[in-house]
């Protein structure tokens, strides 16, 4: 899996960072001897957690229209994550190295170009992913 930021960033600068960090770990993993991808995969699940409550995060200080549709997919994919990890963990790899060079990939490209695209237009209409930027809890209403 490539990064091109062309094409793939959507002007909010920390979800183009944990985007850029999805797609190494990902084309990391699809890579890695079996050892490698045991200790890879782990970081997958906590970098996947931590990217989609972040995400959560915006949508809820924007008040992001799709939020219920949009955290369903990200808590449908976390929970594949989490089954496949503890067989992961287990020395049985198969599955998920399958899923990794597919399904997730697949499901990347596409979550990337419509919820996520539409959060991130969102975030710029209504002007809160400066809140983000500066740290603020909540936006300065003008
Ligand atoms: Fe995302
Ligand atoms: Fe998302």
């Amino acid at each position: 899996m490539n990064w091109n930021d062309a094409t793939d960033a959507l002007g909010i600068d920390e979800m183009d960072q944990t985007h850029r960090e999805f797609t190494a770990l990902v084309t990391l993993l699809s890579e890695a001897n079996d050892a490698e991808f045991v200790a890879l995969f782990g970081k997958l699940l906590d970098h996947s957690r931590q990217h989609f409550s972040n995400e959560g995060r915006l949508m809820r200080i924007s008040r992001f229209p799709a939020l219920g549709e949009h955290e369903g997919e990200h808590h449908r994919v976390y929970a594949d994550l989490v089954q496949m990890n503890r067989a992961v963990q287990r020395g049985r790899l198969m599955l998920a190295r399958a899923y990794v060079r597919t399904g997730l990939t697949e499901w990347f490209a596409l979550h990337l170009s419509t919820m996520d695209a539409s959060l991130a237009a969102h975030l710029k209409r209504t002007g809160e992913s400066r809140a983000t930027l500066t740290g603020m809890a909540l936006p300065v209403l003008t």
